[in-house]
């Protein structure tokens, strides 16, 4: 082998062993963490570990539930396993998914038509996920029903007057992909939402055309992208939500607003939305733990399309209110 050739064969070899040590574990980010003066980020890191842990245990738990199953159906060879463990998000039983659905709103998904005026994605492992959707306006939505709707009206349940059945609000709002929410905490101050603490548990675009019921065993929908963790309410009033990961730090990993106004022709709300995934901040530590987490943040290994599915999924439940919530709102909160 002449000279050079042998250099870069070298030096490929040494990127090979370098790769490998920065995937197989933990050696450079204990080394990070003896370094990292901010306790916050320290703590941070090790809740990611500490969850990234559980979420493997709990899948290798899963997957052997899973092999049992299998054994017992003979027709379990069609059901194909799939990824169980997300590092922030809790696995979903399949007793908490509805054992009946609402029909879906006519829907206006990807690549069937356009509910949004732009959407932009920013995915970088070490940068995290950044998703902002200017939404079209909503045609029949106020900015005080959104407050009112926020405010807790989401919970509880209501007659869907297509077929007068009663589903959970939460169902109705977004008939295939939403599972449950429930307020796990409520706000110290009477009367307030701030601070507040509600379990969120829904796909995220989930892909089958049939909507997932109880019936359906864990390994048919254990490949779809989900979200199934506690959001603090950060703030809430006529000009929009922030929701943030309940997680104890001050970094948080994961935070949402959706900000809103009456538009001033009366077309409808101009509601836009913006999904940071990831924890902020330049220090190495900050790219090392993004790039774990955010890869695994709703589920599958695939941040793109993770973001891509959320994107979709939000424009879509904010065009359902249309259908429920003007008209639930004049019943309910006795405005027009
Ligand atoms: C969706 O509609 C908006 C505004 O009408 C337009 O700017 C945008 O390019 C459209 N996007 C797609 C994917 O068609
Ligand atoms: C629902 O109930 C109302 C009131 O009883 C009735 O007027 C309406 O026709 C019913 N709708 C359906 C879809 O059954
Ligand atoms: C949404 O974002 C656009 C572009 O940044 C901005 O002009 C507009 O004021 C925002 N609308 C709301 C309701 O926040």
């Amino acid at each position: 082998m002449r000279r050079p050739a042998l250099l870069l064969a070298l030096a490929g070899l040494a990127l090979l062993a370098a790769m490998a040590a920065a995937d197989a574990g933990d050696s450079d980010l204990s080394s990070l963490l003896a370094s990292e003066p901010d306790d916050d980020l320290r703590g941070a890191a090790r809740e990611v570990a500490r969850r990234e842990r559980r979420a493997d245990r709990e899948a290798r738990r899963a997957d052997r539930a899973e092999a049992k199953q299998q054994a017992r159906e003979a027709k379990a060879t069609k059901c194909k396993k799939g990824s169980w463990g997300i590092i922030i998000q809790k696995p979903i039983q399949n007793k908490v998914l509805p054992a009946e659905r609402p029909a879906p709103w006519p829907l206006c998904g990807l690549g069937k038509c356009n509910l949004s005026v732009a959407i932009d994605m920013h995915v970088q492992p070490q940068d995290g996920i950044r998703i902002e959707v200017i939404h079209k306006p909503l045609t029949g939505i106020t900015a005080e029903m959104m407050e009112w709707w926020f405010s807790g009206n989401i919970e509880g349940t209501m007659v869907d007057p297509r077929d007068n059945k009663t589903y959970t609000r939460y169902l109705i709002w977004h008939p295939t992909d939403h599972i449950h929410e429930i307020t796990k905490k409520p706000s110290k101050t009477p009367g307030s939402v701030i601070g507040a603490v509600r379990e969120i548990t829904e796909f995220i675009g989930a892909q089958r055309a049939t909507p997932y019921t109880s019936a359906d065993r864990n390994c048919e929908w254990n490949a779809e992208h989900y979200a199934n963790d506690e959001l603090e309410v950060a703030a809430l009033d006529r000009t929009g939500l922030s929701l943030q990961l309940k997680i104890g730090y001050k970094n948080k990993p994961m935070r949402m607003r959706h900000s809103w106004s009456d538009s001033p022709d009366g077309t409808g709300l101009l509601l836009n939305s913006t999904l940071n995934v990831g924890f902020t901040g330049d220090r190495p530590i900050v790219a090392r733990i993004n790039r774990r987490y955010c890869r695994r943040a709703f589920g599958g290994d695939n941040q793109e399309k993770s973001a891509e599915l959320w994107a979709n999924h939000c424009l879509e439940e904010f065009a359902n209110l249309k259908n429920f919530l003007p008209d639930l709102f004049k019943a309910e909160a006795g405005k027009p």
